[in-house]
């Protein structure tokens, strides 16, 4: 039997050997870097877009909003567990401070499991339905409103209106309507259902209405960024360097799908043993690697892997086996957020937190817990900062005239949102990652992009058709 002191320094041993495994230090973060920044290179080149795995999709957004787009419009969003419908009104500048005047109203329906991993055809009447129920409500049913439809998945789009999902993420799986295009499918059902009549304009990742609504109050905005359920970033490309396209003026927003990175074995070398469970464990084997090392929808259950490997080697719980703990989902990703949360306020707070997984937990069990989640949530932050500042020095060969360029990227999403420490600590890598660049990196909490930035980019694209037409 051991005794007191010599078990302490081995428990402090063996949760170190866990944070050295998860931990990833500054040489393969500058690595990790340089390989994202390869890939979208990759991603671009016509010739090499078909190797590429962070696919970087021309998203057919342009221009950014310059404060004289007006009128309602619908905005949809899909992407998580709940679909959202919102009217957004965006009206004239505010005449005093020149700040955005925009009213919006919303409603959040439920997103049942068998919808979401049913018949394709059956989620966008699904969609069609809330959408019919809100409209109603609102007195809106006649009439004929401009729509711009989040959809937060990987879509090959060939045009605003036009987006074809490439692969299911988050756990949605819905049959038929991969290889499809999202808003005939949505136009379809809504002419099934016949009670109303829209005008679907724009489909529109998450990140990119992220971006717009960013914009539109920080003009240096060009970079979107998602942390929630999965994790994706956008950012302004010159279009001189998206082959896949024939323009070569000016500049378009690429959505870089960038969570299938590492998805051909590139991240392998930094991947451990829980990540290769999570995956192995999850709907979409082999895909979104490196969004499965980052998002919400898997941290929870990474930390609680780590838990268990501790649990079983006797270090902590007084070495259960089973119980709840030991069931794949348990330990949700807003545990995390709360335990790093609370640690300040004293271990009666993280106990109680621990007691939804009838864990009986000494503050010794309770340290190891705090010091597993922050391993986990500060490797997600480390690695979103090495994709963030690959798109920083991406934009400055973009424009390596301009010694003073400063980036603004908007986020949004519950991990950077709810999270005490995320923010911050992506903030810093990021600096510290683009040190010696010129480069300046800003981050903004975006409000609403998909409601509000949709609703910019529809509007945006209105303005845009009312120019041409008033040309010809
Ligand atoms: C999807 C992206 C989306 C991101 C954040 C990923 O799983 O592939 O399209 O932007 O989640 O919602």
């Amino acid at each position: 039997m051991m005794n007191q002191e010599e078990t302490v320094p081995c428990v402090d041993m063996k949760v170190k050997e866990l944070e050295n495994q998860i931990n990833l230090n500054d040489e393969k973060l500058t690595s990790i870097m340089h390989k994202m920044l390869n890939e979208m290179k990759k991603g671009l080149g016509k010739s090499t877009n078909d190797q590429a795995k962070v696919k970087m999709i021309p998203s057919y957004v342009a221009s950014l909003p310059d404060g004289t787009e007006k009128g309602s419009f619908l905005a949809l969003d899909l992407g998580g567990t709940n679909f959202r419908v919102l009217l957004v009104e965006i009206m004239d500048r505010n005449e005093h401070n020149n700040k955005p005047n925009i009213r919006m109203d919303s409603q959040i329906y439920r997103m049942p499991k068998d919808v979401i991993t049913g018949e394709g055809e059956k989620l966008f009447d699904h969609i069609a339905s809330c959408m019919a129920d809100f409209l109603k409500r609102l007195s809106l049913l006649d009439k004929k409103l401009p729509v711009g439809f989040t959809f937060s998945f990987p879509c090959k789009q060939h045009g605003l209106d036009h987006a074809d999902l490439i692969t299911w993420t988050k756990g949605f799986s819905a049959d038929g309507v991969v290889g499809q295009d999202v808003v005939t499918m949505l136009r379809e059902a809504i002419d099934r259902r016949g009670e109303f009549d829209c005008n679907i304009i724009a489909v529109v990742n998450d990140t990119v209405g992220t971006m717009m609504s960013c914009a539109h109050e920080f003009p240096d905005c060009q970079v979107g960024l998602i942390v929630g359920t999965g994790s994706n970033a956008c950012y302004m490309e010159k279009l001189s360097n998206i082959e896949l396209l024939e323009d070569s003026t000016g500049d378009m927003c690429i959505n870089m799908e960038w969570g299938a990175f590492g998805d051909d074995g590139i991240l392998n070398e930094f991947r451990n043993e829980f990540d290769v469970h999570v995956d192995e464990n999850s709907l979409n084997r082999g895909k979104q690697l490196y969004e499965k090392m980052i998002s919400g929808m898997y941290m929870g259950e990474i930390v609680r892997l780590a838990l268990c490997k501790l649990a079983k080697d006797g270090v902590i719980f007084n070495g259960i086996t089973n119980g709840p703990l030991f069931k794949p989902g348990s330990f949700e990703t807003s545990y995390v957020s709360q335990i790093e949360s609370v640690v300040s306020s004293g271990m009666t707070a993280v106990q109680n937190i621990l007691a939804n997984l009838e864990l009986g937990a000494l503050r010794s069990d309770c340290e190891v817990v705090i010091r597993v989640c922050q391993a986990v949530s500060r490797r997600a932050a480390h690695l979103c900062a090495a994709g963030i500042a690959a798109i920083a020095h991406k934009i400055k060969q973009n424009q390596p005239e301009n010694d003073d360029l400063k980036i603004t990227v908007g986020v949004d999403g519950t991990v950077y949102k709810k999270h005490p420490t995320f923010s911050k600590i992506m903030a810093e890598k990021v600096e510290h990652l683009c040190q010696g660049t010129g480069v300046k990196v800003e981050f903004a909490l975006s409000y609403d992009g998909s409601g509000k930035g949709a609703a910019l980019i529809t509007a945006v694209a209105h303005r845009m058709a009312q120019l041409a037409n008033a040309d010809r």
